[in-house]
């Protein structure tokens, strides 16, 4: 098949990169020049594992190339849309310039594929009922191109295999049937090699298949903030959450996975999602129905708060002249992504309070100085940690979960550690002779 992507961010640069790996011929569209360079010569604009790999050996086959003319579309059929939906700067819905942009770009060059009509994906995460006004959209400027939603479910740090192997394929068609048989056959070549592997598809309409994504990350959102919520009541009792979690894990209604407690849910997409999901519902008449959201964030944002507040009384009450060595910066290990990051949330809240912060991410340091140009970055653990008054792991890389509580005790000025992830063994840190505090343990 013949595809374009459109938006080479970190969905659709791997997106890009393992159709072509499929098999497909994919151009890369983007309107960041720089993004679309690196591209080209075989690098990620971001920190992905596997995908500087994949993309290299997707350029050498000739099926993958990235730009930023849109006339590039022409001769393509499938036309995937990834470009970002952040949040509102002026409120909590969803920003959908970006998602509208791409779409009247990409209008002049539609049904000029000599394979047929277009289909046009939608597969940025978007408020139910997007995909019906781009439909009109879509008609306006062409009578023959379809439309069809099809949303992504990757993990950052999983991307690659995320999207060559997915868990499952989600299909939102139209409502006429004569569409819908069209645009699926198109999908289903699309994806036959994950078809005949298994993957098992979902189909419905189009808000069906925007709603499966944010109820997807709006469950995912609930459930950390479900046992941070525990967490607090087991610190107030004297409970251990993450034996609670493993004893509770074990019911595979309720199952083991996202129930680590910690800082909290950050990143590009649940934050975002949850409120847009929040101010749409507001918008259909039934706000109700998702006021639970509302206490999912207020309590994922508390879980920073109450870490800072935890190392201001480590700290006996100040922050004046306290050195804070923070060992990550994205929101999570294996990415670069610093989008509402709880880690780097609390190092910016404790330098903004008189600390001397220094923060230290295998991948993210790049970005961090970008945005946060006033933090003091170290280019490891140990170099972070030296003369510090307290270490907080806030980002659990395998790096620093490896860590050797002996060897950073010679550097430090107080052994004393707040691991924000529960990603340590407590024993072994506090027979190295630290003070060992996390969240929701004893
Ligand atoms: N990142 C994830 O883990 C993930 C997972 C599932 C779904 N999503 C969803 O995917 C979408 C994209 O997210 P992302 O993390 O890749 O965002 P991103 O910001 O990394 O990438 C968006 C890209 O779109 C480009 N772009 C913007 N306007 C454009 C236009 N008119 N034409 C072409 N390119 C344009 C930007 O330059 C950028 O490279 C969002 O809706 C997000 O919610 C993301």
């Amino acid at each position: 098949m013949k595809l374009t992507t459109i938006g080479c961010g970190y969905l659709g640069a791997v997106y890009a990169a393992a159709m072509a790996s499929l098999g497909h011929d994919v151009v890369g569209l983007d309107v960041d020049e720089a993004k679309v360079a690196a591209l080209n010569e075989g690098r990620a604009p971001f920190y992905e594992p596997a995908l500087d790999d994949l993309i290299a050996e997707s350029l050498r086959t000739g099926r993958l190339r990235f730009s930023t003319d849109y006339a590039q579309a022409a001769t393509q059929q499938v036309h995937v849309i990834c470009v970002g939906t952040p949040q509102q700067i002026d409120g909590p819905g969803a920003d959908l310039r970006y998602v509208d942009a791409a779409l009247d770009a990409l209008a002049p060059h539609l049904d000029r594929s000599p394979d047929g009509p277009s289909l046009v994906v939608g597969r940025s995460t978007v408020p139910v009922g997007t995909a019906t006004r781009l439909r009109e959209r879509l008609a306006a400027a062409s009578s023959a191109a379809l439309l069809a939603w099809n949303p992504e479910f990757l993990r950052e740090g999983f991307a690659v295999e995320d999207t060559l192997r997915p868990d499952r394929i989600v299909y939102g068609l139209p409502e006429d049937p004569d569409e819908a048989r069209r645009a699926r056959e198109i999908l289903d070549a699309v994806y036959a090699s994950p078809l005949a592997e298994g993957t098992p598809l979902v189909v419905g309409n189009y808000a069906t298949a925007e709603l499966v994504k944010v109820s997807a990350n709006s469950f995912l959102a609930t459930k950390i903030s479900f046992i941070n919520a525990i967490a607090e009541v087991c610190e107030a009792s004297g409970a251990d959450v993450s034996t609670i979690a493993r004893a509770i894990g074990y019911d595979d209604r309720i199952g083991p996975k996202f129930l680590r407690a910690g800082i909290g849910f950050g990143g590009g997409c649940l934050p975002k999602d949850i409120r847009a999901f929040m101010a749409r519902a507001g918008e259909l008449g039934v706000t109700d129905a998702l006021s639970f959201l509302r206490e999912v964030d207020t309590l994922n944002n508390r879980q920073r708060d109450r870490v800072v507040n935890m190392t201001h009384r480590a700290l006996g009450g100040t922050f004046t002249h306290k050195r804070i060595a923070v060992l990550g910066a994205a929101f999570k290990p294996d990415s670069d992504d610093i989008r509402q990051s709880p880690a780097l949330y609390i190092a910016s809240k404790l330098s903004g309070r008189g600390a001397d912060v220094v923060v230290t991410d295998p991948a993210a340091a790049d970005n961090v100085h970008a945005q946060r140009p006033n933090l003091a970055i170290a280019p490891d653990a140990l170099t972070a940690a030296q003369g510090a008054d307290i270490v907080l792991l806030l980002t659990e890389w395998a790096q620093f979960r490896a860590l050797d509580p002996v060897a950073l005790r010679e550097v430090v000025a107080t052994p004393w550690i707040i691991d924000g992830r529960n990603a340590l063994d407590p024993q072994r840190w506090r027979d190295a002779g630290w003070t060992y505090q996390s969240i929701g343990r004893p």
